[in-house]
């Protein structure tokens, strides 16, 4: 035989070492990255007055919109706050001005509205010297997770995710690119989620919008980057806001002050990031312990439905809280 036994245990041990070695480089070097953008950057972080005097924000009166226009302004940069109600704009405007001495501007804009409310959006916009837009604004459904079709009046919660999710992201990247181009610097950043990173089920048109805005960012900053553009796409795993029926906050569940202040510091380290050292490790376990195929499964599916059950007495006192508020 060409094979003897001696010559098979060592090219398996030769195949083993090799292995071992790619596995244990591979690992090193992630962990190395995660140190550098996770821990060190909080006492070695970019310098976001660089890119501008103003920042933009959408989806800025509440959740982690709000907290990402309060840690840019309490990092030097003027804010230009976006959002839907007038009434909690000025709030916000006000709270900012108080707390971190920087100036504001507000525009009132619905997303839900589609194409039409960007042109008084770019007027607003014109005359300021932008360095950084923060595409935060996105909504999910107004129910617990459920099926496409059992979404409540499913042709306005299309038009309006479709809206406020994807087209706001590319709109506003269109009105505020050429000025960044010009000054040949400047830093977008999106925000995807965790649901991006993987088809949902139960939450599909959510998941689906987020993976565009993941796909729309890690593309455009390939073709930005040698132009001095940063585009960062942020995926965040839970965030206790509105959106997550204020979940109390732990190990798990990051407070929206954390984690804009954590994921601000990652800006001009890493183009793709959970934001956060807490949802970077759920990311890497989840990863490998519930591939893809297992989160498409109808076993999965029952099991989200489930959980999603359980947790509708919480959501029904969470939204008689807010009513009665
Ligand atoms: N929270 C999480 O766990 C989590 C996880 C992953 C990703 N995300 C993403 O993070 C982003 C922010 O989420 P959040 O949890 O902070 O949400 P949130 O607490 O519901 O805040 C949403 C903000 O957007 C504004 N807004 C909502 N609909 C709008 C519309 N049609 N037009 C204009 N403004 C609108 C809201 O203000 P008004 O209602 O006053 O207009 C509010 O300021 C979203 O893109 C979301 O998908 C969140």
């Amino acid at each position: 035989m060409f094979f003897t036994d001696e010559l098979m245990t060592s090219i398996l041990a030769l195949i083993g070492t090799v292995t071992c070695l790619y596995y244990f480089i591979k690992y090193s070097w992630e962990l190395l990255i995660g140190i550098r953008v996770y821990i060190l950057a909080k006492f070695w972080r970019t310098d976001l007055t660089l890119y501008g005097e103003w920042a933009v924000v959408t989806g800025a009166t509440a959740g982690i919109g709000k907290a990402y226009a309060h840690e840019l302004a309490r990092r030097g940069l003027n804010v230009v706050l976006i959002s839907r109600s007038l009434e909690k704009l000025r709030a916000t405007a006000d709270e900012i001005e108080q707390q971190h001495g920087k100036k504001t501007k507000i525009v009132q804009a619905d997303f839900n509205n589609g194409a039409e409310i960007y042109g008084p959006i770019e007027a607003a916009l014109k005359d300021l010297n932008i360095g950084i837009l923060v595409n935060n604004v996105g909504k999910t459904y107004q129910v617990l997770p459920c099926y496409f079709l059992d979404v409540p009046d499913v042709e306005k919660a299309i038009l309006d995710i479709m809206n406020c999710n994807v087209l706001s992201v590319v709109m506003m990247t269109k009105i505020v690119l050429p000025q960044l181009l010009k000054r040949k610097k400047g830093i977008v950043i999106n925000i995807s989620s965790e649901a991006g990173a993987h088809p949902h089920p139960l939450i599909t048109m959510y998941s689906a919008t987020k993976v565009f805005v993941d796909f729309f960012s890690q593309a455009l900053n390939a073709e930005y980057k040698p132009n001095g553009i940063i585009v960062q796409s942020v995926l965040p795993l839970l965030v206790s806001t509105n959106l997550t029926h204020d979940q109390e906050t732990n190990l798990f569940v990051k407070g929206a002050d954390d984690y804009a202040q954590e994921a601000l510091n990652t800006v001009g380290l890493t183009e793709k990031t959970n934001g956060c050292l807490s949802h970077a490790l759920q990311h890497f376990f989840f990863e490998r312990l519930f591939p893809r195929w297992l989160r498409l499964t109808e076993f999965n599916i029952n099991n989200m439905k489930k959980l999603s059950e359980r947790r509708k007495p919480l959501v029904e006192k969470w939204r008689w809280k807010q009513k009665t508020a």
